[in-house]
């Protein structure tokens, strides 16, 4: 039989059964239940590191990685995050709340988003939010405005399009000068918006700020976006003296899904990517500025796995095989929304040649209730047998729906010092508690 692809080093077989970071999937799901989000700590953890490393090694002191926290934000992987000594980015007040809670240092967190209302920002400065990404003249506004207030300075860098399309699905590709984040270097809106801030006095400009997309595989992006900015920087440097800190180049490096994605050496991307830097710094005549990335997907997505039970196989002839689980686009409406690809298996039979094939569909009712189209099964394949969905630790949890008032999955940690429940599994009290 041929060996199957795996994703991610995490997984493996042994008697027949699926291994997710040592573990056998068959004995979690029998001790948690189904749906199940699974997250293996020590990947996330050194996934983190790969970042943390390559930092150090090539970028200027005080430069940081910072976990997209919407990727899979709870206080779990939060607390995580302080132990590895990783910046965050959070996108609203609610990711702020938990990073809180979670005890995470806030001071070590940009705030995004393209839309911060007054009363976001007045929290996110209560709470001590490091740096604010600035999306808009209107908002530079309301953080002059919240700082006054306070009687503080609010340390600020303000997010750009460099005018870069990455061809990622449309969705998730946001650096194009037609784009509702940012400030277009093209247009001169991201010079204006560089000169209203050093206008402000309760505004430290720090620097500036751009992300492409996300799941990015073509070669050079980040090298281009970055050399699109660092001239923007040598412009403002220029025109009005302004030194830039600080350069925030987004989010992270795509990550293999499926076979046919491949997969992308990060250290050496980022010890290119810092050449291309210190190259444009010096063609600019500038300083090598701190640099900061946010990566979410590469950071979580091969840590998760998830867990469902098959209830019903439906086999159309002439058309088409249907294996339904006991989750779904509630709990992964990433291929509902975006055709997303993954590799699924029948995780209780790895040593069956999968000789049919047939499309994972969930129990919501609408035909777009689809994992995955297309994926290889055992014939053998029925009610009580298990299916793992590999790579779901990133915009799985964090996309999840109370759909059919289906109770989202819970997460639990394989975690380095035992298994423990991340996020419990919702009740249906907990459906209601919100009803009148
Ligand atoms: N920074 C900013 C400003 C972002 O908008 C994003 C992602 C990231 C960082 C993290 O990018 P990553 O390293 O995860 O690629 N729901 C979609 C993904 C949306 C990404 C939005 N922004 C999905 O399920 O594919």
């Amino acid at each position: 039989m041929k060996q199957p692809y795996f994703p991610c080093e995490n997984l493996s077989v042994k008697d027949g059964v699926l291994q997710f970071a040592g573990q056998s999937t068959a004995a979690l799901a029998a001790q948690y239940g189904t749906p199940l989000y699974l997250l293996d700590e020590a990947r996330i953890r050194q996934n983190c590191r790969v970042y943390l490393d390559a930092f150090k090694a090539h970028f200027p002191a005080g430069s940081l990685p910072h976990y997209a926290s919407k990727a899979n934000a709870c206080k779990a992987i939060y607390r995580l995050m302080t132990e590895e000594g990783m910046g965050v980015d959070v996108v609203s007040p609610g990711e702020i709340f938990t990073a809180k809670s979670a005890g995470f240092d806030l001071a070590r967190a940009f705030f995004h988003g393209n839309n911060k209302t007054d009363v976001d920002i007045a929290f996110a400065m209560d709470c001590g939010v490091g740096c604010f990404v600035v999306d808009n003249e209107e908002e530079l506004c309301a953080v002059e405005r919240e700082a006054a207030a306070r009687g503080r300075t609010q340390n600020v860098i303000l997010r750009l399009t460099p005018g870069i399309d990455t061809h990622t699905y449309a969705a998730v590709n946001t650096g194009k000068v037609d784009s509702k984040f940012g400030a277009a270097i093209e247009t001169g809106q991201a010079e204006a918006l560089t000169k209203s801030a050093l206008q402000k006095d309760h505004i430290a400009l720090l620097g500036f700020h751009c992300h492409i997309g996300s799941q990015v595989f073509e070669e050079d992006v980040f090298e281009r976006a970055a050399v699109i900015m660092i001239a923007f920087m040598a412009q403002m440097k220029k025109a009005y003296d302004f030194t830039t800190q600080l350069l925030n180049l987004g989010g992270g490096y795509g990550v293999p899904y499926v076979e046919a994605d491949g997969s992308i050496d990060i250290p050496a991307k980022i010890a290119t990517l810092a050449g291309v830097i210190n190259a444009a710094c010096a063609e600019g005549g500038i300083p090598v500025p701190r640099i900061a990335m946010e990566p979410g997907r590469s950071i979580v997505a091969d840590a998760g796995l998830t867990l469902y039970t098959v209830g019903a196989v439906k086999r159309i002839p002439g058309y088409k095989n249907y294996v339904s689980i006991d989750g779904g686009m509630a709990d992964n409406p990433r291929f509902a929304l975006y055709k997303s690809s993954y590799t699924c298996f029948a995780a209780n039979r790895m040593d069956e040649e999968p000789d049919m094939e047939a499309s994972l569909v969930g129990r919501c009712c609408e035909s777009g209730d689809i994992i995955q189209e297309r994926v290889p099964f055992p014939s053998s394949v029925g009610r009580g047998d298990l299916v793992a969905v590999c790579t779901t630790g990133a915009y799985n949890y964090a996309m999840a729906s109370n759909y059919n008032r289906l109770c989202r999955p819970a997460t639990v940690m394989l975690g380095e010092n035992g298994n423990y429940v991340a996020v419990r599994r919702e009740t249906f009290e907990d459906l209601t508690a919100l009803d009148a």
